[in-house]
């Protein structure tokens, strides 16, 4: 089955709100949580302007883990205390770093990201892992992306957990 989406929102809050609605619709009924990330991670790079790398760290029980993600090839393992994905899983707290370079312990597993958005993906009560944007423009963002990212997080996060 063709997955076309198409996404026409100019601000960020309504591209977040397309984002979520086309995410909520293609993990519905699916419960493998690879494929889910998978194609959510697809879904934010073709719609959301500016990345250079979007995608999932999945937690598995000791250390973050890369998972299913668009861009260049990057770390593998990143302990929580270390970096802003490690931040986020740790305090289960969103990470939105306007310059990766003052953030202390930021991984540069790409030199040309220069902020990134990291969001902690919390299924009941369970950290699953992080799903982490990076871009190559300083302070790229705003509390409305953040906002949007969450929400996209939490109306997906049982999906993003489960597993045959
Ligand atoms: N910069 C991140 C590491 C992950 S990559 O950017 C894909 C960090 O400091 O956690």
């Amino acid at each position: 089955m063709s997955q076309a989406f198409s996404f026409t929102a100019t601000d960020a809050a309504a591209l977040w709100a397309e984002v979520a609605d086309a995410a909520e619709a293609l993990v519905a009924g699916e419960r493998d949580a690879i494929a889910n990330m998978a194609n959510v991670a697809a879904l934010i790079w073709q719609a959301i302007p500016d990345l250079n790398w979007a995608g999932f760290y999945r937690f598995d029980g000791r250390e973050l883990v890369l998972g299913p993600f668009q861009g260049r090839a990057a770390c593998i393992r990143i302990p929580l205390d270390k970096g802003v994905c490690g931040a986020a899983a740790r305090l289960r707290t969103t990470q939105r770093v306007a310059d990766v370079d003052a953030f202390p312990g930021h991984i540069a597993c790409d030199s040309a990201s220069r902020s990134e958005l990291v969001v902690p993906v919390v299924a009941d009560s369970r950290l699953v892992g992080v799903l982490d944007l990076d871009s190559p423009l300083p302070a790229r963002f705003s509390a409305a992306d953040q906002r949007g990212a969450e929400t996209l997080v939490a109306r997906i996060a049982e999906a993003l957990a489960s597993n045959p």
